[in-house]
């Protein structure tokens, strides 16, 4: 009697927990989930070919080396790396516990040969928007084959062969019968990281690295300082950190830190692109320097507060150009993004020097008019600059990129920046730190950048796209699990052609994806329910 009752309490208990789970259940949209045609191969290769044709691999006599033919030499330590790297990745559990060669079965597969065709491999360059990422993989018993022109390709089709290898039913690793060709649909496919709103440790920093390789990401947009605090430690100008910092110890990147971040990326074939935002979102760097904010005025006097970096004076430029001379020296990539967004005329309108300035200049009330005046004196020290869309009715240098952020309409900012001869970027409709209830990665897969109007020529100029995960809610603890497998989908629509958007074939390749992500290490977050063969075991 008394088993029963505890029985019937148990039973509802469960009805009204049923209940309550059912709320607000209602957007989500369940992808059918199947075996893929493709294995787990994410973002999926241009063109594949797979068999039913198994081979086993075995730890103990498979090896990764370079073909005879390569360009490359053994001197490649990239390669050497690369190699080192994906044959963890590949046998995690016998390398980790050391086990026994001899005792180990052969290899149906013993040898990945790495071929780099053209007479410069660029293994000790670094990677740029023109870098060649193109590869061919062919998997046979008894060797595997991957050739490409340089080293970017070979990086790209070492990850795309780690991910051909699964575990059969008895566990054992396993491979078949393939043959891809690869090349990525854009060539700018990146990821912007916040440090300035909070501080993020460079362990934090490398592992995303690692996991952007996994997605063939190749642009890490580092958005380094801002209003809240800048870590960035100058050598020309040590007191911005000092000052601006959160702490300027234990808060900054130094020169040594932002080497090591800039050579971790390249070993992945990234580029590191710096931005350093003006004029606006630069509270942080008046700490540091004096007389370079615009002061505010309160009526006829000061009101202590300061605005934006103050456009009339000459030393601002003098700053710039030196500030912007040592930038470009310690970041070897091309490109400096400049920001230059969601400038706060409020304080310019404030003060009575300003509106000397902007009359003298015949500037009217137009403070757009101002912006545009020190845009241009500053990119003039700046080699090339990304700039964002506001900026389009400056006559910029040609070598700008614009950068298509915020706004929901974001084909009709590409038909405009196009339309205006502009290279441009888009990142408008991937705001990763905008989260909501539900599979929202299929939001951003969705998204075609060429939907926009526009002629041939004109979406030629899209050269690509960004992720973006801005840090207002986001350090360390939380960073990782949100960006991935959400930033996988724009991974994934930036590298795989555009007729690649079947989501119920997507569904299937990342959830299997996010798991191998798990399992390499990184807490990648669930789509939905369900398990990893190797589930996160924590830090
Ligand atoms: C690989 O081969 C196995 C064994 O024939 C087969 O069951 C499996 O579907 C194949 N995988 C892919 C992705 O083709
Ligand atoms: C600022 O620089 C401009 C251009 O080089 C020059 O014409 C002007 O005299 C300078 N103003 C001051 C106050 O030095
Ligand atoms: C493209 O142009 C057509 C005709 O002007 C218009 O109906 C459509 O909404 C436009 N599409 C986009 C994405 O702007």
């Amino acid at each position: 009697m008394i088993a029963t009752l505890k029985f019937t309490t148990l039973l509802l208990a469960v009805v009204v927990c049923w209940a309550t789970q059912d709320y607000g259940y209602k957007d989500v949209e369940e992808p059918t989930l199947g075996d893929s045609q493709y294995g787990s191969l994410w973002p999926l290769p241009q063109k594949v070919q797979m068999s039913t044709v198994a081979f086993k691999l075995s730890g103990a006599s498979f090896q990764i080396v370079d073909a005879k033919e390569s360009s490359s030499g053994a001197s490649c330590s990239l390669l050497q790396n690369a190699y080192r790297r994906y044959d963890e990745y590949i046998f995690p559990i016998s390398r980790m516990q050391g086990q026994n060669k001899k005792k180990a079965f052969a290899s149906d597969v013993s040898e990945l040969q790495v071929w780099i065709t053209s007479a410069d491999s660029e293994c000790d360059s670094y990677p740029s928007v023109t870098s060649d990422e193109s590869y061919e993989l062919s998997v046979d018993s008894p060797v595997a084959v991957l050739k490409a022109p340089k080293v970017w390709g070979a990086l790209r089709g070492l990850e795309t062969f780690s991910q051909l290898v699964y575990d059969d039913e008895y566990g054992a690793k396993s491979i078949n019968r393939t043959e891809i060709q690869d090349f990525p649909r854009f060539a700018h496919r990146g990821l912007l990281l916040d440090t300035s709103r909070h501080f993020l440790p460079i362990k934090v920093i490398l592992a995303n690295l690692e996991a952007m390789a996994w997605n063939k990401f190749n642009v890490f947009h580092w958005h380094i300082v801002d209003d809240h605090s800048f870590p960035y430690m100058s050598r020309t100008f040590p007191q911005l950190s000092q000052q601006g910092a959160y702490h300027p110890y234990t808060h900054v990147y130094t020169p040594s830190d932002v080497k090591m971040i800039i050579e971790f990326a390249r070993l992945r074939g990234i580029r590191v692109v710096s931005e350093f935002d003006t004029p606006g979102h630069t509270q942080s760097w008046g700490k540091g320097q004096k007389d370079l904010l615009t002061p505010c005025y309160s009526g006829t006097s000061p009101s202590g507060s300061f605005g934006p970096v103050n456009p009339i004076l000459n030393t601002t430029y003098d700053f710039m150009t030196m500030f912007f001379k040592e930038v470009s020296t310690v970041f070897p990539d091309a490109y400096i993004h400049l920001g230059g967004d969601e400038v706060d005329f409020s304080c310019w309108k404030s003060n009575p020097d300003i509106q000397k300035f902007m009359a003298q200049q015949g500037f009217g009330t137009d403070y757009s008019k101002l912006e545009s005046f020190y845009i241009q004196r500053c990119v003039a020290s700046v080699r090339h600059g990304l700039k964002v869309k506001q900026m389009i009715s400056n006559s910029l240098k040609s070598n700008t990129v614009v950068h298509v952020w915020m706004g929901n309409k974001f084909e009709e900012e590409l038909q405009k920046v196009t339309g205006a001869g502009f290279t441009t970027i888009l990142s408008a409709p991937w705001y990763l730190d905008y989260i909501s209830y539900g599979q929202d990665w299929q939001r951003y897969y969705k998204v075609e950048p060429l939907s926009f109007n526009g002629t041939d020529a004109q979406k030629k100029l899209v050269v690509g796209g960004e992720a973006c995960l801005w840090g207002e809610f986001v350090d360390a603890t939380n960073l990782t699990p949100r960006l991935w497998p959400r930033a996988s989908a724009v991974g994934e629509r930036l590298w795989s052609d555009k007729d690649v958007k079947d989501t119920n074939d997507a569904y299937s390749r990342l959830i299997q994806h996010r798991c191998r992500m798990v399992q390499r290490g990184i807490p990648a977050e669930p789509l939905f329910t369900g398990y990893c063969a190797h589930e996160y075991k924590g830090v």
